[in-house]
């Protein structure tokens, strides 16, 4: 158990609501957490949610007398073990960055002798205005930590980029970082605000990953194929094998050595991969990466087609099982979380959120595989992940920090007994 006590200071932006979560991910690690509004935070959320979530007083006034016999802004300000700003608005970073002192939090800020933890959130165009950046350039040669802001949508209609604050999630992952807790928790932070994995949270789980293209045959030396690598599969089985899972990762063909610690099931079509997932069940999870051919030839010729016949033959195709939608389907064999994954060249978000319902998945991870991003085929990926919750935008990342961080993710859903296994 952390006895720890964090100060946050809530500013006000509508990620304001985001840090009621923050003080229940805290407390679910134990920390206990006071919290101090400023005047703009008020306006999103009450104090008197923040004091019903933190099972604290709450605390908005410096010029409250009651407040100021009792405990006062400086002790406020050092009866803790680190002060988070969250979200931290392009106002009070400025306010930061020059020291001012006209609020109970601005007060708190100048007065402490502890580290500071700031989340930026803010539209994207005031993230980038040189004003911020000089702002926050200052504030880090302060020696004031941060953490985001990520990419994606804003609250205001239309509007994406940098500017999310980062999720509470990670927030709480790179607080325990920060104060060198051990808690339950499978995240930690990374400098660069992905997050690496720690424990073997997934230690008795089953874990179904497929990966890679599929092969239709057309003939016995020709087939129907599409780009895909199989690396983010495979980095996602090696994530998960990390974090103790006993997994089962069913490839179609690439030229990926086996990951450790993993069994891997090597299939050509997807009948094939189908049979083998289906095969490998029951799992606690299941996780789908692999671009599956949508078609395959209607009947493979057995011996090789010869040109030279007058006319170019004509493939007809037909539609190949979906191994997605089936295994979501599987009832009581249903793996308790299923992860889609949804590769689109337009429209997104769009396409990913219906692929998420009409394939019956929890979980829909979004990437946009036109030539230009490199992503099919490459070491990189920008991902969107989509749950019933809504969006979350990740920034641009090796491969294998979305594997680790969405397996950390699928651990720490799996631990909070929101996943059915
Ligand atoms: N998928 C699958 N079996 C298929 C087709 C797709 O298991 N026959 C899975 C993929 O592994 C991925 C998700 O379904 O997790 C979405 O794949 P995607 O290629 O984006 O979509 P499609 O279903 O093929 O739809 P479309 O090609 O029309 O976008």
């Amino acid at each position: 158990m952390s006895d720890k006590r964090i100060l946050l200071i809530v500013g006000g932006g509508i990620a304001a609501y985001k840090c009621l979560d923050l003080v229940r991910r805290l407390r679910e690690r134990c920390f206990a957490v006071r919290v101090v509004m400023t005047a703009g935070a008020q306006e999103f959320v009450t104090p008197l949610s923040f004091g019903a979530i933190s099972g604290d007083r709450v605390f908005t006034d410096l010029f409250n007398l009651d407040d100021e016999r009792e405990i006062g802004h400086i002790r406020l300000s050092r009866d803790c073990e680190l002060i988070v700003v969250a979200p931290a608005t392009a106002d009070l970073m400025a306010k930061m960055a020059h020291g001012h002192a006209d609020d109970l939090a601005t007060a708190v800020l100048l007065a402490t002798n502890k580290p500071v933890l700031i989340a930026p959130a803010m539209n994207p165009r005031m993230w980038l205005n040189p004003a911020t950046k000089r702002n926050a350039a200052q504030l880090t040669a302060d020696g004031i930590a941060s953490i985001g802001p990520n990419s994606g949508e804003m609250a205001e209609r239309g509007e994406a980029g940098p500017g999310r604050m980062a999720e509470p999630l990670e927030i709480a992952a790179r607080i325990e970082q920060m104060l060198g807790a051990a808690a339950a928790s499978p995240l930690s932070a990374k400098p660069d605000g992905s997050v690496a994995l720690r424990d073997k949270s997934l230690a008795g789980r089953h874990v179904l990953v497929t990966a890679g293209p599929t092969h239709e045959p057309i003939d016995p030396v020709r087939y129907i194929a599409n780009r895909s690598s199989g690396k983010q599969g495979f980095a996602i089985a090696a994530a998960a094998a990390k974090l103790g899972a006993r997994v089962t990762l069913v490839s179609g063909p690439v030229g990926l050595a086996d990951p450790p610690g993993v069994h891997v099931v090597r299939v050509e079509a997807a009948a094939e991969m189908l049979a083998q997932c289906e095969a490998a069940l029951p799992a606690d999870v299941g996780i789908f990466a692999a671009a599956v051919a949508d078609w395959r030839v209607a009947e493979a010729s057995e011996e090789k087609i010869k040109k030279g016949k007058g006319s170019a033959p004509t493939l007809s195709l037909v539609e190949n099982p979906d191994i997605l939608k089936t295994v979501a389907r599987r009832g009581a064999k249903r793996p308790g979380l299923v992860v889609g994954f949804a590769a689109e060249t337009e429209n997104v978000l769009e396409h990913a959120r219906s692929k998420r319902k009409s394939k019956g998945c929890d979980w829909i991870i979004a990437n946009d595989v036109s030539p230009e991003t490199g992503i099919m085929g490459g070491d990189r990926n920008t991902v969107h992940v989509i749950t019933a919750d809504g969006v979350e935008s990740w920034p641009d990342m090796d491969k294998q920090a979305v594997a680790e961080k969405l397996v950390a993710r699928i651990a720490e859903h799996v631990a909070l007994g929101q996943a059915d296994v």
